[in-house]
């Protein structure tokens, strides 16, 4: 396949570009060749390109810049798309958008399936359930709901506590906000293969079981030979953050099930091999 890729100097984009360019031709569309909100230059550079597929992460997914300052947020995830979808039905390639599980509203205790309604408190999202409506209508489309990602390529949430820490700060995180854990190499590997083999629609991605920001942040720092005093876990609402986090945001994979492909690898496995990188 050629595979156009938007993100590339981001996190994810790295962990895609790094899995999809293996088995297949890469376009990388970084931000300083192709500002994707500018629709003209969008349709010029996608117009020869012969694409089959375009995975789509790039974006503004820092949840309290978007609530400061929505309309960037929304240009940048919301129109940006739109220029991306208008270009895919035009010259006819499939679409692989990377959404969140910020499209819930958190209330839940049980995992969120695909189906279950968005309600998102959030402008971040806000713009993400926009754009998957607008990916929803090219024909060929797969809508890929991650939750807090870690990988090599950029700063995370993983391996800002272990700087933090091997620098004598405390990490502060949240001790009550649960969800699901991306590895990007992980869910990167399954993109591929479910845009080659499944149908289109939304997905569930992430690794395998539920945690908590405070577990993900102390089993990063034992694995890093720290000690997890230094991670302190503090309720969300005395954080004081200007976005509002969800408390419950573990993700299901249901419509991963469905399919023939093996589930993601615990949380756990994959950031063993993952902090074992960060020496
Ligand atoms: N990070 C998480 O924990 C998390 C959790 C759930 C879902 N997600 C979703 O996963 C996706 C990837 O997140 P990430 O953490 O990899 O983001 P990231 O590291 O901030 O990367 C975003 C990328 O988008 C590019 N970009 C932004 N605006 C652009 C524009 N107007 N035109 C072209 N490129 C533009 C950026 O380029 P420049 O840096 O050069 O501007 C960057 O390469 C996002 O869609 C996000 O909503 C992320």
């Amino acid at each position: 396949m050629k595979v156009g890729l938007t993100g590339t100097t981001g996190l994810f984009g790295h962990g895609l570009q790094r899995v999809f360019s293996r088995d297949h031709e890469v376009l990388p569309l970084p931000h300083a060749q192709l500002d994707l909100i500018e629709a003209k230059a969008v349709f010029a550079a996608l117009q020869d390109s012969s694409l089959d597929l375009l995975v789509h992460p790039a974006g503004i997914p820092d949840i309290d810049l978007c609530e400061l300052e929505s309309e960037r947020c929304w240009n940048a995830n919301v129109e940006a798309t739109r220029n991306l979808c208008d270009a895919a039905k035009q010259f006819n390639f499939g679409m692989a958008f990377i959404s969140s599980d910020a499209v819930f509203d958190g209330k839940k205790d049980t995992p969120y399936i695909e189906s279950d309604p968005v309600n998102p408190p959030t402008v971040y999202g806000k713009s993400k359930v926009a754009a998957e409506e607008l990916v929803k209508r090219v024909e060929k489309h797969w809508i890929f709901r991650v939750s807090v990602l870690f990988g090599p390529g950029k700063t995370n949430f993983v391996e800002r506590g272990i700087t933090k820490l091997r620098n004598g700060e405390e990490y502060v995180v949240a001790s009550d906000q649960i969800g699901s854990a991306t590895y990007t190499l992980d869910a990167a590997r399954v993109i591929m293969q479910v845009c080659q083999t499944a149908p289109s629609g939304i997905y569930h991605l992430s690794n395998s079981e539920p945690c908590s920001r405070y577990e993900l942040a102390c089993e990063a720092a034992r694995l890093a030979g720290l000690e997890c005093s230094g991670v302190v876990g503090v309720p969300m609402d005395a954080m004081r953050r200007v976005a509002p986090r969800l408390k419950y945001s573990v993700m299901e994979m249901a419509a991963l099930k469905q399919t023939s492909l093996r589930l993601p690898r615990s949380w756990q496995a994959a950031l063993k091999e993952y902090v074992a990188t960060l020496a």
